[in-house]
């Protein structure tokens, strides 16, 4: 018996050797180690070994087997290896390839843009961004505004209200107030954001976005403020032929006061875009503000703008984000 195994056990060697496949060495291991193995089988005759034989042979048989047994898992293993080696190869993916639906880069919303430049152009001549809260109470969005409840001008802004005291901010201008409130002068701030208004039309949308700017220093004049305006128009409507009109205007909280339209050159049609005026002094000294300093605000129509810049004649068009429409832009 013990001849027959290690027999056996050669044979069985030289076919591991040979097998080309995890298909032939699973065949080997059924042969020789499966239930009607031909090893099994001969193991089982150990136990009819004399209890003198018994120790010694079968010890060595077993040791054989377990060899054998380890040998042909190795073999198994290097055939996995080269399987697995092969489906990567195989399966590899070029990464590189162009996608199957035609190229689509994202880019940034008009809007976005918009925000983008015009808080580039006013950093880039010494502005520093502010943010600020878009749920607004009633004394930074009006009161300390000069419109006190009941003021006509508190009409104009069809306020979407929480209750008596909170509301969403119906313009930007509520951060001139927090930023007086916050910095000492003299300071160049902008803040850019949402506001909502209860209003929808071509040039209206219930959601909107402004950028305030407010520039507090000892020696600012209205000039200052016309200025720094046609700065930012020239800028952001580099290589279009744009016209640009002051219109005096009124607002409650500057003095003297006015509204900046503009016009592509060949069009008839004056979009205000901007509305501006020198900060009335009872807001500044209302906030403990030394009166040796004067301030200029103006608060931006970022949409506004974008048509403009676009060809746009719907405001709405910019909310809608059909992906058609926005890719002409
Ligand atoms: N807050 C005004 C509005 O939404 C716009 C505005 C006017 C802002 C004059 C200003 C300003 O800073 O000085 O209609």
């Amino acid at each position: 018996m013990y001849y027959t195994i290690i027999k056996l056990v050669e044979e069985a060697e030289k076919k591991i050797k040979a097998a080309k496949n995890i298909k032939k060495l699973e065949e080997i291991r059924i042969r020789y180690f499966g239930k009607k193995g031909k090893l099994t089988i001969q193991l089982k005759y150990i136990k009819q070994l004399n209890s003198y034989d018994k120790p010694v042979i079968g010890d060595a048989i077993n040791k054989t087997k377990k060899a054998l047994y380890k040998k042909l898992k190795q073999h198994n293993a290097l055939f996995n290896k080269k399987t697995i080696k092969n489906k990567i190869a195989k399966e590899k993916i070029d990464v590189t390839l162009p996608g199957r639906f035609g190229e689509h880069i994202g880019k940034l919303h008009p809007i976005t843009h918009t925000l983008y430049k015009i808080k580039k152009i006013f950093s880039n001549i010494g502005y520093t961004i502010v943010n600020g809260p878009e749920i607004e109470d009633e004394f930074h969005n009006f009161e300390a505004l000069n419109m006190p409840i009941n003021h006509p001008a508190r009409a104009m802004h069809d306020t979407f209200y929480f209750n008596d005291k909170y509301m969403l901010r119906s313009h930007t201008s509520s951060m001139l107030i927090r930023t007086i409130e916050k910095h000492n002068p003299p300071f160049k701030v902008i803040s850019a954001g949402k506001v909502y208004r209860c209003d929808s039309d071509l040039n209206h949308s219930p959601m909107f976005n402004q950028i305030e700017g407010l520039v507090v220093d000892e020696v600012v004049s209205f000039s200052d403020l016309k200025r720094t305006i046609e700065i930012l128009i020239k800028v952001f409507f580099e290589g279009q032929k744009i016209e640009v009109r002051f219109r005096p205007s009124y607002f409650p909280f500057t003095e003297p006061s006015a509204e900046i339209d503009v016009r592509i050159k060949s069009s008839n049609d004056w979009l205000e875009v901007v509305g501006c005026g020198m900060m009335k002094p009872n807001i500044l000294k209302r906030l403990k503000i030394n009166p040796k300093y004067t301030g200029f605000a103006f608060g931006i129509g970022a949409e506004r703008l974008t048509m403009i810049r676009y060809g746009i004649k719907d405001l709405r068009t910019l909310f809608n984000n059909d992906i058609r429409i926005l890719r002409q832009i």
